[in-house]
């Protein structure tokens, strides 16, 4: 059955001086996700926001936010952000490279009550995902290297999609698969196509003239290109 592509704005393009309206709006023009980005100055070059933030923002809104941690000790810091109660959150496997970590994560995630993601950076092989990939809600595919809003899109991220794709179907499971970096009208419909269910957006929403209706555009040509590949397999 079509299940429509979400979008999900990521905060760090957003106005943090207004950005209770800017969570209000993104909500208006019918986002699925509010896309928390957690980045702290070791994992990738760049620091955002953290905890007192999200505990805020949890008070403000009941739309699912998932905290994207680009962290490099997720297993200390997991219990701070689940606390907040968030619907999902999102690990690096390159930081849960120890024996068992990754599944040590994955446990605390569900363990708390939320959804679990782990995200692989451009050059880190799908193949580190294989050993939780049966427990996951979501897969997290990077198609920039984490850090900023604004890069360009990674080519061949469309292809690591359809990797996905088949290890989950090989693990007889379903995750939602998501993808993060450079998203916009031209690269959406790519990875839409070849299983993407969920498309970060940050400087293509909020940078939009009219960012609900950047929303909605984009939505509707990765919808358009997900049906369009549907037809084309089952022709
Ligand atoms: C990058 C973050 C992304 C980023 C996306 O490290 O994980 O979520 O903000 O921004 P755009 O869509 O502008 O590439
Ligand atoms: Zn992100």
């Amino acid at each position: 059955m079509f299940q429509p592509v979400q979008i999900a704005p990521s905060i760090l393009s957003a106005d943090f001086m207004n950005f209770a309206q800017d969570i209000d709006m993104i909500r208006e023009g019918g986002a699925g996700y509010i896309h928390f980005d957690v980045i702290d100055g070791h994992f990738a070059p760049n620091m955002t926001v953290g905890v007192p933030v999200l505990k805020q923002l949890r008070k403000h809104t009941d739309m699912p936010i998932d905290v994207h941690l680009m962290i490099t000790n997720p297993l200390v810091q997991l219990p701070w952000f689940l606390a907040c109660k968030p619907d999902m959150v999102t690990v690096h496997a390159e930081a849960l490279t120890g024996e068992g970590e990754l599944q040590q994560a994955v446990d605390m995630i569900h363990e708390a009550g939320s959804k679990a993601c782990v995200s692989v950076k451009p050059k880190t092989p799908v193949e580190v995902l294989e050993p939780v990939m049966a427990q996951l809600d979501m897969v997290l595919v990077m198609s920039v290297e984490p850090g900023f809003s604004g890069q360009s899109y990674i080519e061949g991220t469309d292809q690591k999609v359809r990797a996905v794709v088949e290890m989950a179907r090989a693990a007889g499971s379903a995750p939602l698969i998501q993808v993060d970096g450079g998203m916009g009208l031209k690269t959406a419909p790519l990875v839409a196509a070849e299983g993407a269910d969920v498309i970060v957006c940050g400087n293509a929403v909020f940078g939009a003239e009219d960012p609900k209706e950047a929303i909605r555009t984009i939505a509707a040509a990765a919808d358009e290109a997900r049906l369009a590949a549907l037809a084309k397999a089952e022709a």
